[in-house]
């Protein structure tokens, strides 16, 4: 079976992390995010994996090169030449997706995270005889997604995306299985499949929708990012226990990359990722924060609710908060307190930023 993964969009909302590489080649959980989704496809019984992407080629085929053997699946690049939004990668790549054998494949968004129920969802289309399955689950808030109206047999009444005006509260999770037949109703342009094509299938009483058990995240966002950091860990906590830290010095769910080395007297979590190769100093406290690769973490810091870029450094005795997000090599002074600040890669701090900022 095959799979496409939406690679493009330049991730803006992500910034400055998607200045060095794109939205889903940026760690979670200590890898980079399409990872976790390639490892649910493999599981669930994929072989080949299409990365649709639009910028930074090289990149991606960094990335390729770097993970495409050790997860141990087929992993190849459909290379558009402008944006061509959700659906007209899928014509693109038409070739590859559609080998003659009418079988379903996957389509991913790339910034989801969930527990990923693929062979539940193909099950479910293929009992159904579906021509689109989506994966569907609830939230708060849902203007900023595809919201979905649909009936106790799991067929999809309507299908508004980001909607002005309240339709529901059932959302387009980014995950679907579909049929080849989709294919044809994609033009080779510019075009979304949300806006596009699944209010047509829908109206065709062809799309169903598999409602996901289990948490969601689109993590695309720093602040939607650290809930969805939050809400992995908790499933670790109950589907694998022994890969979260333990001991005195950590609270709560933590996960430390082998490589990290930790200092004495810190006070670690909950919800607290270390990435590989990192180095925490001594009375260090860390709470709902990531910090990937090769970030040091000097003495008596204090990092909350903060995302720290590759290779970065935190000064001692230094207080970071309120969503900060440090991009790739950003090194901040001793005794500083970052207050929501935002820095660009490579930069270096030297005065405080009491107040949420942007530093260019
Ligand atoms: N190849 C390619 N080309 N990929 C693209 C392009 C493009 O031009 N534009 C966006 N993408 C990819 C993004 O990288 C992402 O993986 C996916 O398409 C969706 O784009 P987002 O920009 O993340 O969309 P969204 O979060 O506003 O909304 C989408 O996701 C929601 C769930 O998180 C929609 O699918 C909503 O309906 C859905 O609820
Ligand atoms: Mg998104």
């Amino acid at each position: 079976m095959k799979a496409l993964i939406l690679v493009g969009g330049y991730g803006t909302r992500l910034r400055p992390l998607t200045l060095t590489v794109p939205k889903p080649l940026v760690d979670f959980c200590n890898k980079p995010m399409i990872c976790h989704q390639i490892e649910a496809l493999k599981a669930a019984g994929v072989t080949e994996v299409i990365l649709a992407i639009n910028y930074q080629p090289e990149v991606m085929m960094g990335f390729i090169k770097e993970w495409g053997e050790r997860l141990g699946v087929k992993i190849t690049c459909s290379q558009e030449n402008e944006p061509m939004g959700t659906a007209g990668p899928l014509a693109l790549a038409r070739h590859l997706l559609d080998d003659g054998s009418g079988k379903p494949f996957f389509v991913l968004n790339s910034d989801v995270v969930c527990p990923y129920p693929m062979k539940d969802m193909l099950d479910f289309h293929l009992a159904r005889e579906a021509e689109a399955t989506i994966l569907v689950t609830k939230v708060d808030d849902p203007s900023k997604y595809g919201v979905v109206v649909i009936d106790e047999y799991g067929q999809v009444q309507r299908f508004v995306e980001k909607p002005k005006e309240f339709v529901g509260d059932k959302i387009n999770a980014g995950i679907y299985v579909l049929a080849p037949s989709v294919l044809d109703r994609i033009e080779l342009r510019p075009t979304s499949i949300e806006r596009e094509v699944f209010p047509h299938v829908a109206a065709d009483k062809k799309l169903f929708a598999f409602t996901l058990p289990g948490y969601w995240m689109d993590v695309g966002q720093p602040k939607d990012y650290l809930k969805g950091l939050t809400l992995h860990l908790d499933n670790l906590r109950i589907h694998s226990r022994a890969a979260l830290a333990s001991g005195p010095d950590y609270t709560g769910n933590v996960l430390v990359a082998p490589s990290a080395t930790i200092g004495s007297g810190c006070l670690i979590g909950p919800d607290v990722s270390i990435g590989e190769g990192c180095v925490i100093g001594n009375g260090v406290r860390l709470s709902n924060c990531v910090v990937m690769k090769g970030v040091k973490v000097k003495d008596h810091s204090k990092v909350d609710k903060s995302i720290i870029g590759w290779d970065s450094t935190i000064g001692a005795w230094s207080r970071l908060e309120n969503h900060c997000v440090l991009g790739e090599d950003v090194q901040v002074k001793d005794e500083l307190y970052l207050n929501g600040a935002v820095v660009l890669p490579h930069k270096e701090i030297k005065e405080a930023v009491p107040s949420p900022n942007i530093i260019l």
